[in-house]
């Protein structure tokens, strides 16, 4: 991801400024990525500090541009709500079939009318009437799941990695579901769907596999013209395949793979960690039903894995809370800190789904707010439920502080969670 945030800076950088020295981007300084930074679930303390001092600040100005960071939850409405300042729109420094534009996805780095006209035919697939056509397959996947994590325990002195049969595929696998792909094609999907997130090999080999995945996918929307799927390609095909290309529903498809696999399946293992520190609230998901969504909803909060929005790329001088922010500067919103703003959540670092409170910015805010918040909810508050119902006793079997965190991630995760199915 930082490999992509690199080449939007560069290629930015490239179309508006000569002569400067563009080797320098291959060091970014730790002063642009500290915030990423935390320690187990929570933020740096510094992202706090400066959140009391200042919750609109210049973090750095980096090769000519000043990179703001708002870190207080009013401050991020007001940058986040507002239509008119701010352009997320990339694509003038990729070209619109560049390899790297394969990180694009079809919506995030998109301005309006364009991102209008894209969200419009995406949204009624995610409404509850649709979505609730999902639900059983979601059940199925999650009790497959919960075999699988049991045969692998079974094998392996009963220990099973959390990551790799509980919190990757089903994230994984109802996308697939979502979208309607065939299940032959799975296992190709799935490879990719691994190396795109697997930094081991550098950023040249994720940006192979995602240019590998959206490939496929453009292939199977192709496919799909002539033979349209049950699900959200086949649906986009029948009702409005007229109004959309070919290069437009494979971005569309890819945006739910890069929207909605790393950060569910972050948050599911992210979540049962501290789940897991919590043995009741763990216990309650099963004894309290009642309890879920406010457990689900102060996890989102808590945990806020998408750390920082879509860059805002001020489109003229605007003034946020005092601050003059001149046009061209890129405005980051650091989720974590906004969720934990003490202004708006009481004792806000402190996990409490007494708190009942669904907005949050975990899923964004304003026209670029999270298409897929409902069906990450569904996926959640079902998951959580059935894997506390199958496994009472789980344990962690390392200690939190060892667990291996991703370090300096747009999406805050763990690459693997090894547990212990009983006592
Ligand atoms: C717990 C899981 C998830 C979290 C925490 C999350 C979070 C977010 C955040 C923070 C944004 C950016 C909002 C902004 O910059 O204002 C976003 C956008 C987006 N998400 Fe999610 N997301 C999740 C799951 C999903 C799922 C399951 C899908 C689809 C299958 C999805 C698809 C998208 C898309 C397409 C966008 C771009 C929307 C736009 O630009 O109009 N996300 N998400």
């Amino acid at each position: 991801m930082l490999e992509a945030v690199k080449g939007v800076v560069r290629r930015s950088l490239l179309s508006r400024a000569g002569g400067i020295d563009l080797t320098q981007l291959d060091k970014v300084p730790d002063r642009l990525t500290w915030p990423l930074d935390r320690v187990v679930a929570d933020p740096v303390p510094r992202v706090g500090e400066m959140r009391d001092k200042d919750p609109v600040a210049r973090l750095i100005t980096f090769l000519g541009m000043d990179i703001w960071l708002v870190t207080g939850d009013a401050e991020a409405r007001t940058v986040l709500g507002d239509l008119t300042s701010y352009s997320t729109d990339i694509r003038p420094y990729y070209g619109k079939s560049g390899a790297a534009g394969g990180d694009i996805g079809g919506l995030g780095f998109t301005d309006p009318p364009e991102h209008t006209r894209l969200r419009k035919l995406l949204t009624p697939e995610f409404t509850m009437r649709r979505l609730a056509r999902l639900k059983p397959a979601i059940d199925r996947i999650i009790e497959t799941q919960l075999d699988e994590t049991e045969r692998v325990a079974a094998a392996n002195d009963g220990i099973a990695d959390l990551v790799q049969t509980f919190a990757f595929p089903i994230p994984f696998l109802v996308i697939c579901e979502l979208l309607g792909l065939r299940d032959e094609d799975r296992e190709i999907v799935r490879k990719l769907g691994s190396a795109r997130f697997d930094v081991t090999h550098g950023g040249q080999a994720v940006m192979g596999a995602v240019g590998a995945s959206r490939e496929f996918l453009f292939a199977e929307c192709a496919r799909q013209r002539t033979e349209p799927g049950p699900g959200l390609i086949g649906q986009i095909i029948r009702e409005h395949g007229d109004e959309i290309d070919d290069f437009d529903l494979g971005g569309l498809a890819d945006g739910a793979f890069t929207g909605g696999l790393e950060t569910s399946a972050s948050m599911l293992a992210l979540g049962t960690v501290v789940l897991l520190n919590n043995p009741d609230l763990y216990a309650g998901l099963v004894t309290d039903p009642v309890t879920v969504t406010p457990v689900v909803e102060d996890l989102l909060r808590h945990l806020s894995v998408v750390q920082v929005a879509f860059p805002r790329f001020a489109k003229a001088d605007v003034t946020v809370a005092g601050h003059r922010i001149k046009k061209g500067s890129c405005v980051l919103v650091h989720l974590p800190a906004t969720d934990r703003d003490p202004r708006a959540y009481p004792a806000g670092d402190a996990l409490d789904p007494s708190r009942a409170t669904a907005s949050h910015l975990a899923f964004g805010y304003g026209f670029h707010r999270c298409v897929g918040a409902e069906l990450a909810r569904m996926e959640l508050k079902a998951a959580y439920p059935a894997l506390a119902r199958r496994f009472p006793d789980l344990s962690l079997a390392v200690p939190t502080e060892d667990l291996p965190y991703h370090a300096k991630s747009i999406v805050y995760g763990v690459e693997s969670v090894p547990v212990r199915l009983h006592r």
